[in-house]
Parts: structure tokens; sequence; C-alpha cells
């Protein structure tokens, strides 16, 4: 049986790489994928290496499918996918709606949602070509802005993360059952406060590596604490 495939959308230092690193060293094939990732030559991208970077811009939905197809054409459908990418443009906290433009707006949602919308779609078609007896997961690295209680500045990022729990708690509802699962992953400090710089990328890694194995559990609202795993905290649904 050819190795399962793992597909990271925005792939850089922390999160992006410690993935690429834990599911390489699990037997995974990896694509990382960012905007400054070096770009391929066409034919390099050749079945005897398992490691492959391609340039991708998640603003651009066009992109986002290409690269879903040039994965397929090279080594098949992915089963895992991790959409890692985010935009955020700071607003000012006193006059967020005078501050910020509505082109600004719309761009940051373009990265956070449509995007998003877009990798769930592609995902959803490769994981009906699977065998059933693959293990499907997607995961999207959220913050605690989904909780709509406003942190000032933070108008499209937060817009942005709250759409995108709902797309994935759609997702999940819709297609748990045949095995496709969908998570809104949020690390949490034990307490129950975001980690917000503190993000630990192999304990992301980690976790979504536990999740795909089954050695881990979680909810569609994956809030994780590092060591532990999912934690329900009191405002969770
Ligand atoms: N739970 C929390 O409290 C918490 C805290 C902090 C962050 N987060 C979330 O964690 C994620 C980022 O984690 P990280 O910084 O550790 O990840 P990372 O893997 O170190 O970097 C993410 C990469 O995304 C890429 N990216 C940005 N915009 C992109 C675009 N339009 N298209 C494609 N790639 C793009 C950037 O590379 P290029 O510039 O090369 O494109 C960047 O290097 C975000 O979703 C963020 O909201 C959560």
């Amino acid at each position: 049986m050819s190795k399962p495939i793992a597909l990271i959308f925005g792939s850089g230092p922390n999160v992006g790489y410690a993935t690429v690193r834990t599911f390489l060293s699990n037997g995974y094939r990896v694509v990382q994928t960012s905007r400054s990732v070096k770009k391929l030559q066409d034919g390099a991208f050749t079945d005897d290496d398992d490691h492959k970077a391609l340039e991708c811009d998640v603003n651009d939905t066009a992109s986002i499918s290409r690269t879903f197809e040039t994965v397929r054409a090279a080594w098949g459908q992915p089963s895992v996918i991790v959409y890692n990418a985010a935009r955020l443009v700071k607003a000012d906290p006193t006059d967020p709606f005078s501050s910020l433009s509505t082109s600004d707006f719309e761009a940051t949602l373009r990265a956070n949602v449509v995007g998003l919308f877009q990798a769930i779609k592609e995902a959803v078609v490769g994981f009906k070509a699977l065998p059933e007896a693959e293990r499907k997961a997607f995961f999207f690295t959220g913050n605690n802005l989904n909780e709509l209680k406003p942190l000032p500045g933070f108008s499209t990022l937060g817009a942005g993360k709250s759409a995108a729990a709902y797309l994935v708690a759609d997702a999940d509802n819709a297609y748990q059952n045949k095995g496709y699962r969908f998570y809104y992953v949020d690390e949490r400090f034990a307490d129950g406060r975001a980690v917000v710089n503190e993000i630990d990328g192999q304990a992301h890694a980690d976790y979504f590596y536990g999740l795909v194995k089954g050695t881990l559990t979680s909810p569609w609202w994956s809030t994780f604490v590092k060591g532990e795993g999912y934690v329900k905290f009191p405002w969770n649904r």
C-alpha cells in the first residue's frame, strides 16, 4: 500500500514545520505550502522523495485547487489536511469601523474563510476517493476569537476565526458518519487562557497526529492543552 499523504496550507517555521517533521517520521508523504516556499520546477515532483514544497497563496481559491491537483497527479489524494494560514489586519481598537478599509476586511476574509471553504471542498473530493479504511482528518488552526468575546483591534481575525469555526463544525457534522473528521484546533493553557504568542508548534503536530492515529479523541471544537490533549472548558459547546 502506498504511503498516506498530508498536505499543509500555511507551513512556516512553527506549527507548519513541526507538522511536516512529525508526519514524515510517522510514514507519511508530506506536502508543505506557503507563499514564500521555494517553487519547484516542472518535473521536480517525483516519487523518490517523501517531502515536497509548493508555492500556494490561500487568498486565491484557484491556487488552492491547483495545489490539490498537483498533489493528486503526483502522489494521490491527501488524507490529512492542515489549514494553518491566517491573516490579520489590525484595527484601531477605539474606532475599528473607521480605521479598517472594506478592501482590507475582504482580503482577510479571503484568507481566513473563503480559502478554508475551498480547501474543505477539495478535501472532501479526496476523502470520497480514498479507501474507507484510511483515516481522514482536516485540521484548522484556530484560537479563542470564535468565542465572540471581541478582542479590541482584532475585528478581521475574529470575524475570520468565527466563520471558520462554523464551517469546520458544519463539515464535521455533515461527514463524521462517513469517517471524515474536521477539527477547529485551539491550543490553551491549562487554566483555559489563549496561548497567543506562546503557541507550541510541536504540541500542535503531536496533537494532529494523535487524532489521526486515534490515540487521542476530540469533538470539532478542539481546545487542547499541551501534554493533556482535548480539554472541555466550561464555555465549550
Ligand atoms: N491558539 C492560539 O492561541 C493561537 C496563537 C497564535 C496563533 N494561532 C494560529 O496558528 C496559526 C499560525 O501558526 P504559526 O505562526 O505557528 O504557523 P507557522 O507554520 O510558523 O507559519 C504559518 C505560515 O503561514 C503562511 N501564510 C500566511 N499567509 C498565507 C497565505 N495567504 N497563503 C499561504 N500561506 C500563508 C506564512 O508563510 P508565507 O509568508 O511564506 O506565506 C507563515 O509562515 C494561525 O492560524 C494562527 O491564527 C493560534
